[in-house]
């Protein structure tokens, strides 16, 4: 799938990838005329720097890229944008099987574009072909490069095509393709069915983008059992607490948690981890209109407690409450939740570093090592007991804003953890799902993020 990765060519220009601390030695045993090309070229071997070799005729003969000194894939991003826009390209230096691995997925990771609207989308048909590294495992590469794109395609995708029905049906082509079995519960059936709290976020919507809850399972079903929750907001427009134009304009992103889901989803399921997988996910939209929910409306919850709408904007996590409820109810070896929940974990964090929030210490820790070992960290924050009754209602059980500025994403998580029976490891992941400016490697748009990381756990806990 990643077109930027091909089968060995032996017409391939060779790739020198140097440690940004070994140029010295490289550049004092090559021939003088490599050394006089460098000196003349300015190139003084810092990291992620790529220079051009020319060969004798003016062609381009070789190539040298200096590897980035962040880790993982990271290090090698910026070799994408050094290559020439067309040619195929081998990197030749010796690189471990980690190595090998990193420097395929930065590449393929740099060469995303999101082409869907582009008239002829020639963006994406452009760029440098890169030789598939000797030593690589290419399922591995290919189903993170895989997850990390349909995360991006998805939250990309702007809400006029993207709506609770759409997501759901991603969801389902997911799972169809993966032999699980999948099931969605939509509009008054919510009501029905017990979940009142989505229903109330999602009802303000016109019929077409009724709220919905979709739920699919895969693996044995003796296998320990791994819930997923994403959250699935399509738009969020604050509902009647409408948000200001600067602090909507993004929100095509706020099913970024479902997203997540599903990409971790497709590892798991690719990767044929030994669990029962669940995939629950709560789509709506948070619209204004007649219909929609308003302040201090109080709103009824599957698990029982009641909940104060003190601002229509924190909508994720009252449809959050009602899926972690289902979760519990079957009592999992394990819920995981992401949600791009809170602005205040961006103000604690900034945008490139996801919340942990854990009920487990050793969960935690492992989830911590695993995003330091991928290239793919998170930052934990606590579920600090003292601050839980800034979350009980004024007239309700819970009330979903409080009065306080302070501690957004703690009361979040809060709030959550009322809804997870006790005695289950849960970990909730507050992100932002988006990059506000264009890196080498991060194009300015939707992000994965902590999908490789939970992969990792996952994988250690639950492989065959
Ligand atoms: N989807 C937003 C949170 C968000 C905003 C995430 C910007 C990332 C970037 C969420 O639904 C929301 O609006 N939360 C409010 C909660 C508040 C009203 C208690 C927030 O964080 O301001
Ligand atoms: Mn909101
Ligand atoms: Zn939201």
């Amino acid at each position: 799938m990643p077109k930027h990765l091909v089968e060995p060519d032996t017409n391939a220009i060779p790739v020198q990838a140097v440690l940004p601390d070994g140029f010295a030695d490289w550049l004092a045993v090559q021939d003088a005329r490599t050394q006089a090309w460098v000196k003349s070229s300015g190139f003084t071997g810092e990291a992620n720097q790529t220079l051009l070799l020319p060969g004798p005729k003016g062609d381009l003969d070789g190539v040298i890229y200096i590897r980035g000194d962040e880790p993982g894939p990271w290090a090698w991003v910026a070799l994408f944008e050094g290559l020439p826009k067309t040619g195929v390209f081998n990197i030749i230096s010796a690189l471990d099987g980690v190595a090998a691995n990193d420097a395929a997925l930065g590449f393929v990771l740099a060469s995303y574009r999101f082409d869907r609207y582009r008239s002829g989308g020639e963006d994406n048909q452009t760029g440098p072909l890169l030789v598939w590294p000797e030593g690589t495992n290419q399922a591995i590469v290919r189903e993170a490069y895989g997850a990390t794109k349909l995360v991006r395609d998805l939250v990309n995708t702007p809400a006029s095509d993207l709506g609770p029905a759409q997501l759901a049906k991603a969801a389902q082509d997911l799972a169809e393709a993966s032999g699980a079995t999948y099931s969605a519960i939509v509009g008054v059936d919510l009501i029905r069915e017990g979940f009142p709290a989505i229903y109330a976020v999602g009802r303000g919507a016109e019929d077409s983008r009724a709220p919905r809850l979709v739920d699919f399972s895969w693996g044995r079903s003796d296998a320990p059992k791994v819930t997923l929750v994403g959250k699935g907001v399509c738009f969020d427009t604050g509902g009647l607490d409408i948000k200001s134009t600067a602090g909507m304009k993004l929100m095509k992103k706020d099913m970024g948690g479902a997203a997540h889901v599903l990409a971790l989803a497709s590892m798991i399921m690719a990767h044929k981890l030994d669990v029962r997988l669940r995939v629950l996910i709560p789509a709506v939209e948070n619209s204004v209109s007649n219909g929609a929910m308003r302040p201090l409306d109080v709103v009824a919850t599957r698990q029982g407690l009641t909940v104060e709408i003190g601002n229509t904007d924190a909508e994720g996590r009252v449809i959050l409450a009602d899926a972690l409820s289902l979760a519990s109810e079957e009592k999992p070896d394990l819920i995981l939740d992401f949600a791009t929940l809170t602005g205040a974990a961006r103000v604690a964090l900034g945008t490139d570093l996801p919340a942990l929030f854990c009920n487990d210490e050793d969960l935690a820790a492992l989830i911590l090592a695993a995003g330091l070992k991928t290239a793919d960290p998170l930052w934990r924050l606590p579920l600090h007991k003292p601050y839980k009754n800034q979350t009980k209602g004024k007239v309700a059980d819970l009330r979903n804003d409080s009065d306080s500025p302070f501690a957004g994403a703690i009361m979040a998580g809060l709030f959550l953890e009322a809804f997870v029976a006790s005695g289950i490891s849960w970990a909730h992941v507050d992100l932002m799902a988006w990059n506000t400016q264009t890196k080498p490697g991060r194009p300015e748009g939707g992000e994965a993020l902590a999908i490789r990381a939970l992969f990792e756990v996952l994988q250690n806990r639950y492989a065959h």
